[in-house]
Parts: C-alpha cells; structure tokens; sequence
C-alpha cells in the first residue's frame, strides 16, 4: 500500500521525513515550487509532498492554491492508495482543544469562507467532503476526532466564526478541504491529521501563538503521523 501525505510548510514536514528516512524524488514537479520525498517501509511505501516556497518571498506557499496542486501532482506520480492532510491548525478551548493535541478528521472537511448566498452554490461553497473512516483508528490511538474547517485566512474575523460554529467545526485550518476536494476527484481516499498550534478562541493573538508553539505541536504531529502509519500498514483498508 502507498500512503501519502500532504504537508504545507518545510517544517511541519521535516522530522517526519527525517523519521521515514524518506529520499527525494527528483523530477517530481520540475519547474514547480513542491517537493516530494518517498521511500518503502517494508512492502509499502510513505510519501511526503510538500508545497515548497513562493519564488518572490522565499516564504512556504501555504494555502488552498498550492494544496491543490500538489494534491493533484502528489496522486498524479504517485498513484496512492491513501492521501493524508497533515500539518497544523487552530482550535477551540471552549470545545476542550490544548495546545499540542493531534485531531484526525471526522466525518467529513469544510470550506468556511466561501460565502455564496444563493441556494445550491450556498452548500457547494461549504464543500463538505466525507474522509475516511478513522473512528477506530481514533480510539485505538486515543486521538480526538472533528470537522476540519478550511480558509484562506490565519486570522477568524467574526462571519468565518459564525460559519464555523455553524458548521461544527473543530479544528481551523488552510489546506484540508482543497486535498479532500482533489482527493475526491480522483477517487483517492484521505483524511488529516492536525496538531493544535493556536487556540482560536483565547485572548492571544493567533500569530503569536502559531509562532510560539509550531515547534511542540509539530513534535506531537510527527509522533502521531508515525502512529497512524502504523496502525493503517496492520489495518489496511
Ligand atoms: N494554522 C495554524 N493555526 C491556524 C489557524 N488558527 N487558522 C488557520 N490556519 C492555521
């Protein structure tokens, strides 16, 4: 089995690479910013796709952009039998979030700042893309589950919050929605993966808290990432 993981910044990915002992994949996306890394675990095979830098600001394209295409490269060379969204996110304290918790999404990703009032575009705009199944893996591996909720946007001014409540969304991210979305094209089957760098809903600006946490909760991401391949490679769908 081939699993697959899309990972927006160098550093959310990093030490899982690290970890896999993964190997670059040369010609993955010549002339494009994102890079690619796989290598077998056994018979399987782990890939990490990730979207690379903006040429003009040297900085990670972050974003629903660039996780579509590399969500569309990513299965386009590598054929995957699983794709997974990992990488970092807000969340609600009022809904029980800590800083450092991982969350597997469940049942389904959404778009939250896609406001199009007319009726049938109204819903399309929110997208709600199933995932797979993880309930078990969830309880195997004591991991809290929700709706992953995806935006343009780091900050959450009160109309995305209205959304988002409105949704039941758990977990506020940047790229969720738009893998899911490219995954369901495809036929491809996926989930996420998201550790908490920033509580939405707390006095502290998001950015700083973004800031100061990335490094702990990209710990617990890896750590579970690790666990998640595990568990899958013995379960296989
Ligand atoms: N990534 C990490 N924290 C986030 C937040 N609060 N909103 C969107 N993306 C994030």
């Amino acid at each position: 089995m081939h699993i697959c993981f899309i990972i927006a910044m160098e550093a959310e990915a990093a030490s899982l690479i690290e970890k896999f002992s993964l190997d670059e994949v040369t010609h993955f996306a010549s002339g494009l910013p994102m890079w690619a890394w796989s290598g077998l675990q056994g018979a399987d095979q782990i890939s990490v796709v990730v979207n690379g830098k903006d040429a003009d600001y040297n900085l990670d394209l972050i974003g629903t952009q660039a996780a579509t295409l590399s969500t569309h490269l990513a299965i386009n060379h590598f054929k995957p039998d699983m794709i997974i969204s990992a990488g970092t996110a807000g969340a609600f304290q009022s809904k029980g979030a800590n800083i450092g918790d991982v969350y597997l999404s469940y049942p389904h990703v959404v778009f939250h700042d896609r406001r199009v009032d007319i009726p049938g575009w109204d819903k399309m705009g929110v997208g709600r893309f199933p995932v797979y199944d993880v309930r078990e893996m969830a309880l195997t591996l004591k991991l809290k589950t929700g709706v992953v909720t995806t935006g343009n946007s780091l900050d959450m001014p009160e109309t995305d919050e209205a959304t988002i409540r409105a949704i039941g969304g758990e977990i506020k991210e940047m790229e969720a929605a738009a893998v899911a979305w490219v995954a369901s094209l495809h036929k491809v089957p996926m989930f996420c993966v998201k550790s908490v760098t920033d509580l939405v809903d707390s006095a502290h600006p998001t950015h700083e808290q973004f800031l100061s946490n990335l490094r702990l909760a990209v710990e617990s991401l890896t750590e579970v990432c690790l666990k998640v391949v595990g568990y899958i490679l013995v379960h296989k769908p």
